[in-house]
């Protein structure tokens, strides 16, 4: 800090995955433990950062919008202008190049440095230059141990156990802007739990880029998340987001039976054909898939599946998506969260395939696949009609201050009255499910 008694005012912007918002509660904590302060208001702020998502290209595309509205405020006062996170990794030179005012640009594994960079970039602006600050080495090591994020409240507090992706999917640019993956030790994972428990939090949610890759000395996944499950005071514990690749039996066995793992799955399909999936190096087949689920509803018969999936990646046909669909019928996720492809720069993908599918095909696809999956998910939340189930209070409605929005075990949003009974986020409730929607339930 430069000047102890009046600390410099941080404003922090997070966009994209979970993986950032916990990220940038990591980052909240080296900077105040370095004498920084945060204010929501962007105003007042001296510093100014967005740690950023390179997942698609509209991802890029608002923190260029963002940046672009800072060009201006920072004509009118002084400001240091900082980019965190996978775009800052994977675009230095066009960062730099593109956008003059940037300041400090910090990758993911070098958020150590980030108190000592603004600490410079202030200094050299009070004494009237520029002086632009990077740190962007990844680490095979970094795991930010030792450091307690600086939470955001409410009742989910996120823990991320392990950071990094060995998977090399041929569309993704993770491996590239996250590096390697590495794991946390259990005993500060579960030291961390308590901590949250400790704090009020109810429910947990264990963050990676493949967080069921997760592995420390003997410690599995399965065995991390039972013991983070039986953390006096946690009431749920959720995680994403994992590759099906990573669900043997003990995993699928102690969501089953642990009350406090929560019955819900993100299982990342991306495509329901094999020579796509082949393409996309996800090391299983539409059946493999398919078993998977089976198995999964099985063991788990009141599981909520949800999934991820792309259209329009290279060379796919209609008969490629088709299949996609299929597999979507059968499956009857819950929900779907469904992508354009959209080319990355220096992945496998962009390096060996033509991006031959017009945009207007892919958006074209996207549209059937969501209007076929609305019918599904709306389907799948009428099952719930009349069933009374156990609710976690989240905080008041958007929109309507008078009701609550709370989530099932299976993270299904529920809305209700606030008139019926005297709640307060982080309480568990019975309610009784009178109504539905695509995107959330209603209760009585
Ligand atoms: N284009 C479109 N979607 C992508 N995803 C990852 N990379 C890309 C890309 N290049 C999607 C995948 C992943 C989710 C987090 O984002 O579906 O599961
Ligand atoms: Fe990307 Fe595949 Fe790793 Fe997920 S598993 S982060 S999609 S490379």
């Amino acid at each position: 800090m430069t000047n102890k008694t009046s600390p410099h005012l941080v404003h922090i912007e997070t966009f994209g995955c979970q993986m950032n918002e916990s990220d940038s509660e990591l980052v909240r904590s080296l900077l105040k433990q370095d004498g920084f302060a945060f204010t929501e208001d962007r105003e007042r702020a001296d510093v100014m950062l967005m740690n950023t998502c390179a997942i698609r290209e509209n991802a890029h595309n608002k923190v260029y919008g963002h940046l672009g509205e800072l060009q201006a405020v920072k004509k009118e006062r002084p400001l240091v202008v900082g980019v965190l996170g996978c775009m800052a990794q994977s675009l230095k030179d066009e960062l730099t190049k593109k956008v003059p005012l940037i300041d400090v640009l910090a990758g993911p594994d070098a958020y150590r440095q980030l108190p000592m960079l603004i600490t410079n970039a202030l200094q050299a602006q009070e004494q009237g230059f520029a002086k632009k600050a990077f740190a962007l080495d990844l680490s095979e090591y970094e795991t930010y141990e030792g450091v307690l994020p600086d939470r955001d409240g409410g009742v989910n507090a996120w823990i991320t156990v392990m950071r990094g992706c060995d998977n090399f999917c041929s569309f993704c640019v993770v491996p590239y802007t996250r590096g390697r993956e590495r794991s946390r030790e259990p005993q500060s994972v579960l030291a961390e739990a308590q901590q949250a428990a400790s704090l009020g939090y109810k429910q947990i949610t264990l963050l990676g880029q493949n967080v069921n890759s997760y592995r420390s000395g003997d410690w599995d996944f399965a065995r991390l998340i039972s013991a983070v499950a039986d953390t006096p005071g946690i009431e749920r514990v959720r995680f994403t987001s994992p590759h099906p690749k990573d669900y043997p039996l003990p995993l699928l066995t102690a969501i089953a039976a642990h009350p406090k793992i929560c019955k819900h799955i993100h299982l990342p399909l991306q495509s329901g054909s094999d020579r796509i999936l082949d393409l996309m190096g996800r090391e299983y087949t539409a059946a493999d898939y398919s078993r998977l689920v089976d198995q999964i509803k099985g063991m788990i018969p009141d599981i909520v599946l949800t999934t991820d999936i792309i259209c329009g990646f290279s060379t796919e046909t209609e008969q490629d998506f088709e299949s996609t669909c299929r597999l979507v019928e059968q499956t009857r996720f819950h929900s779907a969260f469904v992508f354009a492809y959209s080319e990355r720069k220096n992945t496998i993908a962009a390096r060996k395939f033509e991006d031959d599918i017009p945009e207007d095909v892919k958006g074209e696809r996207v549209k059937r696949l969501v209007e076929l999956q609305r019918e599904i998910g709306g389907a799948r939340n009428r099952e719930y009609l009349g069933q009374t189930l156990s609710v976690l209070v989240e905080r008041e409605a958007t929109r309507s201050p008078d009701k609550w929005m709370g989530k099932t075990d299976g993270n299904i949003a529920v809305i209700w009255d606030k008139s019926l009974e005297p709640l307060q986020p982080g309480m568990l409730t019975n309610r009784r499910i009178t109504d539905s929607s695509v995107a959330a339930l209603f209760a009585e």
